[in-house]
């Protein structure tokens, strides 16, 4: 029995839900020009009606990383503080036709806490909930674009690199995919915040570590790029990690003086494996499409080399998140779940439930 009233409008609008880690986030999209769940293949217009992120950064800042059972607590506060301010049952213009919420790959008691506030929405409102595979959700990040709407061919190649996952993977169709190439070890995200760490830069590093690199020469130190002249399309960041201690430990106290060279050095390794596999992915597969999602696609020299090699293949369109969505937010899981349900594809309430390991 539905005991909150939906309001109805021109469009079909998407709750957004996001606790895989270290943000809590929700989303109200709004697929233009349908009031059913979105037909496959229909280019729809596509509007984000309000979206809002809590941020837990500075609280395992001072862990020097995620704690999860700190991460699950401060989502517990902030999911239902986010979804009151997104104002989904007071006025006319808001309300939702269907939920969707990020069910892994994760931290288990995190994703948890979003799980529950959704499938109690769903149970409260009688509207359709669609699990939504977080990686699924940083590539449909690149689909909030309305030029890319409108450039997305199939193949599309997509390198997805975030805090877990470095990944090349070929998508024939939404909701389809194939993983041609990925991480023996660390994710490259993980390579630019241990790194970091390990220079003495708070967490998460990359960021930090890409500011310091943009005054820096990328020559100064040469480090391993490991597995680069490897015909696979698989590739390796631990062995970086080491050199990069090694050479902390015989840099010793000259470590803060020469922080800016170290870092562009640091950078330009794992930058060059990326721009490499990504280079002979395209030449295997030869997608219509390159899309560069996940929190690493906001570093400026991976965008800027990506797209040079881009550049050397006619025709081939590059597909990047808009700014400010490249970690990880509600908006994309919204739209994945848009695609989601587009293909006929939904959840029951009753059994719907984390999948912390869940996988493309
Ligand atoms: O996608 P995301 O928000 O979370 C996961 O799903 O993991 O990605 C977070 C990762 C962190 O490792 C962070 O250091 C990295 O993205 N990151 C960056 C930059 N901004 C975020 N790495 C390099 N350069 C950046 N500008
Ligand atoms: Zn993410």
């Amino acid at each position: 029995m539905a005991v909150i009233s939906k309001h109805k409008s021109a469009g079909f609008k998407v709750l957004g839900i996001e606790t895989s880690c270290d943000e809590t986030s929700v989303a109200l999209l709004e697929v233009r020009g349908t009031t059913q769940p979105p037909a496959r293949g229909t280019r729809y217009a596509v509007q984000l009606l309000h979206h809002e992120t809590a941020t837990q950064i500075p609280i395992h800042r001072r862990y020097g990383g995620v704690v999860p059972e700190v991460a699950a607590r401060t989502h517990i506060a902030e999911v239902i503080k986010l979804l009151e301010r997104a104002d989904i049952f007071a006025s006319e213009k808001q309300g939702f036709d269907a939920i969707a919420v990020t069910q892994g790959p994760g931290l288990a008691t995190a994703l948890r806490v979003g799980i529950e506030a959704a499938r109690t929405l769903a149970y409260l409102t009688d509207v359709p909930i669609v699990g939504v595979n977080h990686l699924e959700g940083h590539l449909a990040s690149a689909w909030l674009v309305p030029e890319n709407r409108e450039h997305w061919r199939f193949p599309v190649l997509v390198l997805l690199v975030s805090g877990g996952h470095s990944e090349l993977v070929l998508m024939k169709d939404f909701c389809s995919y194939k993983v041609v190439g990925r991480t023996r070890d660390d994710a490259s995200g993980e390579a630019f915040d241990k790194t970091a760490k390990l220079m003495g830069l708070s967490y998460p590093g990359g960021p930090i570590l890409s500011r310091y690199a943009a005054k820096g020469n990328p020559e100064a130190y040469g480090l391993p790029r490991p597995m680069i002249h490897d015909p696979s399309l698989d590739m390796s960041f631990s062995g970086l990690k080491t050199a990069v201690r090694n050479l902390i430990h015989d840099l010793g106290p000259k470590v803060p003086e020469v922080l800016p060279d170290l870092c562009a050095s640091i950078q330009a390794a794992i930058v060059d494996v990326l721009v490499n596999k990504t280079s002979r992915a395209i030449m295997a597969y030869k997608p219509k499409c390159l899309a560069v999602v996940g929190g690493v696609s906001a570093n400026p020299h991976l965008q800027a080399e990506l797209r040079k090699a881009a550049s050397e293949h006619p025709g081939l369109i590059m597909l990047e998140p808009p700014k400010g969505f490249y970690t990880d937010n509600a908006a994309m899981i919204a739209a994945a779940g848009a695609w989601r349900l587009a293909q006929g594809k939904k959840d029951d309430w009753k059994k719907i439930d984390a999948k912390p390991e869940l996988d493309l």
